[in-house]
């Protein structure tokens, strides 16, 4: 009896791990999993720094878009391919170049790390919280 049992717990394991696989990592794909940066002080950091500052000038207050930079309310990027914090990190400390550009009637370079806003890393990590959560809904 012992070992019937044991081997069926052994089967009921191993149809799992090879019938189950694929449907755990469509669970994963969905889920959204807030970053450990992504913490209620930074995002209230970064929304004031965003909206009060240079980002908007460019990318609409709350982030809906303007002329000069795209929609970041959204799952559609024009720079990004997954949206993840580290991307969106990443960009904000780089800027992006006019030739780099996807939609090139946009007038002005992205600056770096928010041209005359100047953040430093404590910022930068804020501003990029805000603007996960504007497309992590
Ligand atoms: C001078 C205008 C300007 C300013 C200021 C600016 N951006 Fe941008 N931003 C752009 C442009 C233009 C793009 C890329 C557009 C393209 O590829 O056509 C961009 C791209 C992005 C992207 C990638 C969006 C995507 O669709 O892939 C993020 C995220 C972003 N900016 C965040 C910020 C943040 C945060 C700030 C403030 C620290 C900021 N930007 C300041 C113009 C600006």
């Amino acid at each position: 009896m012992r070992s019937l049992a044991a081997l069926s717990l052994l089967l009921v394991f191993a149809a799992c791990r090879s019938g189950g696989a694929g449907a755990t990592g469509a669970g994963t794909a969905a889920k959204i999993v807030t970053p450990p940066e992504v913490t209620p002080a930074a995002v209230a950091l970064g929304d004031s720094l965003f909206n009060n500052g240079g980002c908007m000038r460019c990318h609409g207050a709350k982030g809906v878009g303007a002329a000069n930079g795209p929609v970041l309310a959204d799952t559609q990027w024009d720079q990004l391919t997954t949206g993840s914090f580290e991307e969106i990190r990443a960009i904000i400390v780089s800027g992006v170049p006019k030739d780099k550009f996807k939609v090139a009637s946009r007038p002005n370079a992205m600056p770096a790390r928010g041209g005359r806003m100047n953040l430093n890393d404590t910022q930068i990590t804020a501003v990029s919280a805000y603007v996960w959560t504007l497309s992590h809904k």
